[in-house]
């Protein structure tokens, strides 16, 4: 099978997961539940659901039932960095994933709630899949690195200094710092715990976060380009959003021609990573690739 249709199928299947792991039930508290799924299964890339699985995959994986869980954790954690990134309060996008943004449907303040509820849904999730494990050790350390990537020293700690930093010149390091943790850490997060969950070596696992860090880079150098050269109708997404928001990108610091250098400088060494380790996998390299020329 060409890449292309191996990754719609691995998507396709993510969805699945996506979707049985949301809150079926009817309820008076409906709105939440379905401001929750329109959030989630609004399309989207999946990558890092699809890191973490290929990960898993790759140190020899068992216990699917878990990884599920922690997929869809992740998933949501994602999901939910979006929502709120698109309120009013960041950046008052009214667009993502091709369809209105959650707070344009649902109000700003089921917008705020629906971030809430998928970011304490993803704990609960992660800690249901910790049940279903033999050896619960290797569940609650997935589970640390995930609220780790995630939080004040991750995600949440880069999306405070690119808010606190917004309109004002950046140094190559603040620039560095924002890019590593803000889109970086949730990354490293998904190549890590899949590798965690498999049970494996702690030196493979610090191998999978150097992959992660690099990838981390080069996709978010790559968001600074597409926000430039892209269209709105590809990206499902407004173009020139970083221009509005007064945003320092890797672009407005150093040009197009160097950014697109360090995308691939970036995926070259997330490639070398990958090669040094004894398992192998030829999916996962392609993804890789596949995200230096990525449109969307
Ligand atoms: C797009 O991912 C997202 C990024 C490039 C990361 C940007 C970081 C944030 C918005 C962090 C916000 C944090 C908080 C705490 C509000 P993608 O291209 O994979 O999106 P997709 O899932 O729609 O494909
Ligand atoms: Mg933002």
């Amino acid at each position: 099978m060409v890449f292309r249709q191996q990754m719609q199928a691995k998507v396709e299947e993510i969805e699945e997961i996506l979707k049985k792991a949301l809150p079926q039930e009817k309820s008076l508290q409906q709105t939440i539940f379905k401001a929750m799924e329109y959030s989630v299964m609004a399309g989207g890339k999946r990558l890092r659901p699809m890191l973490m699985k290929e990960s898993f995959e790759l140190f020899g994986g068992k216990q699917r039932d878990a990884l599920y869980c922690f997929m869809a954790a992740i998933e949501m954690i994602h999901t939910y960095s979006l929502v709120h990134d698109d309120l009013p309060a960041m950046d008052n996008d009214d667009y993502r994933r091709g369809r209105e943004t959650t707070h344009k449907v649902f109000g700003e303040d089921m917008g705020i709630l629906a971030g809430d509820a998928l970011l304490n849904f993803a704990y609960e999730k992660a800690l249901a899949g910790i049940e279903k494990m033999e050896d619960a050790g290797c569940g609650v350390r997935a589970l640390q690195i995930l609220a780790r990537k995630a939080g004040v020293y991750g995600m949440v700690g880069g999306q405070v200094v690119d808010v606190e930093l917004t309109g004002k010149p950046l140094t190559e390091e603040q620039l560095g710092f924002i890019y590593r943790l803000k889109t970086g850490a949730l990354l490293e997060a998904a190549l890590m715990t899949g590798s965690v969950l498999a049970g494996a070596a702690q030196e493979d696992v610090l191998r999978m976060e150097q992959i992660g860090q690099n990838v981390g880079m080069a996709f978010q150098i790559q968001d600074d380009i597409l926000d430039v050269t892209s269209t709105t109708q590809e990206l499902g997404k407004p173009v020139g959003s970083d221009a509005k928001n007064e945003k320092t990108t890797y672009v407005a610091l150093y040009g197009m021609e160097a950014a697109r250098k360090a995308v691939e400088e970036y995926s070259g060494k997330a490639l070398a990573a990958l090669e040094t380790l004894s398992v192998k996998s030829p999916y996962l390299n392609a993804l890789i690739k596949s995200m230096i020329h990525r449109k969307k």
